[in-house]
């Protein structure tokens, strides 16, 4: 007998401890479960629907969902990958996300989920949003159009920077990313192209001034493997 805690992930142990979800205990036993709003060393957000996985027939998000002792999790199973495309497809429809014109493309979680999934066409007709940039801050330059509302930037300049620069406002099709300075500009927070914040997104929605393009075609992140087998190291 052991009292060592551990689930099946698609009929792979993966040991925890408790007061993990799902998704922790996975990330840190190396097993790639899709997300797009997870990080693990910020509060889970539990937007993004990316990490649904099957327990028993029930469909939950496995980044907020506890794990549980000889839980049998189904992640890599059709149903599953056929929503997370259409996820995906959403996503692309609903922000202006270019890849070929994308500084980050090559680096972009959203466009390695579509190559992984299979996407191949929208699949939705795109809402070609028309969103206010924001030019403002001398490093930094946000791109609202392809903002995927996963509220990363915002976690992390709370918890890893302690600053509380980015946020979300609005409710449903309103909902929008936002600067907490009065003028509501970037230029009048504390944002640090340093910052954990400025890192952390998972699109090309917090761009650098600085630097971009310079990474050549074959040596960004996913260029030579898939984001199942790579992961997140966008962090
Ligand atoms: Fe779980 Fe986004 S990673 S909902």
């Amino acid at each position: 007998m052991t009292d060592k805690l551990s689930f099946l992930l698609d009929g792979v142990e993966i040991p925890f401890h408790k007061g993990q979800t799902i998704m922790q205990a996975a990330t840190a036993a190396g097993a790639y479960i899709p997300h797009l709003c997870f990080h693990p060393d910020l509060a889970p957000h539990g937007s993004c629907r990316l990490c649904i996985v099957d327990i028993n027939g029930k469909t939950v998000s496995s980044c907020t969902q506890p794990a549980e002792d000889r839980q049998e999790v189904h992640s890599n199973i059709p149903e599953l990958q056929q929503a997370r495309l259409r996820l995906i497809q959403l996503l692309f429809a609903e922000g202006n996300h270019f890849c070929p014109s994308c500084e980050v493309s090559g680096n972009c979680q959203l466009q390695a989920l579509a190559y992984d999934l299979g996407m191949t066409h929208y699949h939705y007709a795109p809402f070609s949003a028309v969103r206010a940039q924001d030019a403002s801050h001398p490093e930094l330059f946000i791109d609202r159009d392809r903002c995927i509302l996963c509220d990363l930037c915002g976690r992390a300049s709370c918890s890893s920077d302690n600053k509380n620069v980015y946020g979300l406002s609005g409710r449903g099709e309103q909902t929008h990313l936002i600067f907490r300075s009065q003028s509501g500009n970037l230029a009048d927070t504390a944002a640090s192209v340093h910052d954990h914040a400025a890192h952390i997104c998972p699109v090309g929605c917090i761009l650098p001034k600085q630097g971009n393009y310079m990474q050549t075609i074959g040596s960004r992140l996913y260029d030579n493997a898939p984001i199942h087998k790579v992961g997140n190291h966008r962090m």
